[in-house]
């Protein structure tokens, strides 16, 4: 499939899509993102995606040079010229380009990129067996440092070290801790415990990030009659869970079958787990058309 890109106004192949050594989220990780899926030539949750991202641009003091409405446009009109039934939107914004940290320096013209790719984090056989996650020994950077709901680039150094450990032990995820030693989140996705028939998943105050496909799956959750708990929780609460599972854009809904080479629960995909999955799959399908 080839992969296009919208950079700036331009259309072009991937291949030919450069932009400067001096941009700032080169430089300083100055920038924000967003991943998301196209399903049956529908992009799922746009709307989330750009209020998230347009709220993170105010927050990092983007001058903005395009209003949701016109990036929601641009970002159909690019996913059509790819002519793409299923796939995966990288959307990216950083501050502008100069060198220097001050942006009262830099050329605070942003630089937007809409990528239209496809996806495969995991191969099919791991949403039927589930996956084997590490506690890390990385935390998330600290909420009081810097507020999670801010999905910028520079926030990721520590979620690349955490992902490389688990690659390291052979785990499909790393469990990351905050400064509490609260259960937070994995590097790229929510995660969910299920005990007696309890859906819980940490509260945003634990430093996550609050994924668009956590609040899908909690409101699927809610919409089914599971009762469901965003709150605090432990390894312990890891450790004696019946099933867990893990939610992000690009790992969908999965299980999660092990933390540290203790099985939870009975070490397959749980039935709530595979419940939310099957919900969530249909879910998919609620999509912008283009
Ligand atoms: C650190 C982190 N947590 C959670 C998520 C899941 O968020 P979403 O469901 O919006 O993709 C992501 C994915 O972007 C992430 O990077």
């Amino acid at each position: 499939m080839p992969k296009l890109v919208w950079l700036n106004g331009q259309v072009m192949p991937l291949e030919s899509a450069v932009t400067s050594v001096a941009d700032h989220a080169h430089l300083y990780g100055d920038g924000l993102f967003e991943g998301i899926r196209i399903y049956g030539r529908k992009v799922f949750k746009l709307d989330e995606h750009l209020a998230r991202l347009f709220h993170g641009c105010t927050f990092m003091g983007f001058e903005m040079t395009t209003t949701p409405a016109d990036l929601r446009a641009t970002i159909l009109d690019v996913c059509r010229q790819a002519d793409i039934a299923n796939g995966y939107i990288r959307l990216n914004v950083t501050r502008g380009t100069g060198l220097g940290l001050d942006p009262k320096h830099i050329v605070r013209t942003p630089n937007i990129m809409v990528m239209v790719s496809s996806l495969a984090l995991y191969p099919e056989e791991a949403y039927e067996i589930g996956l084997s996650v590490i506690t890390s020994s990385f935390r998330v950077i600290s909420p009081d440092a810097l507020d999670p709901r801010v999905k910028a680039i520079g926030r990721y150094a520590a979620n690349i070290l955490a992902k490389q450990e688990a690659n390291r032990a052979g785990a499909g995820e790393g469990l990351m801790m905050n400064h509490q030693g609260y259960i937070a989140e994995c590097t790229g996705d929510n995660v969910f415990f299920v005990k007696d028939g309890v859906v819980r998943t940490p509260h945003p105050s634990c430093g996550i990030l609050e994924g668009i496909t956590r609040n899908s799956v909690i409101e699927l959750a809610r919409e089914a009659g599971y009762s469901l708990e965003e709150t605090f929780l432990t390894p312990f609460d890891a450790f004696t869970a019946d099933e867990a599972f893990l939610t992000g854009t690009a790992a969908e809904v999965i299980p999660m079958v092990a933390l540290d080479g203790r099985k939870i629960g009975c070490g397959t995909p749980g039935q709530i787990t595979q419940d939310l999955m099957r919900k969530f799959r249909e879910h998919t399908h609620s999509g912008v058309a283009f």
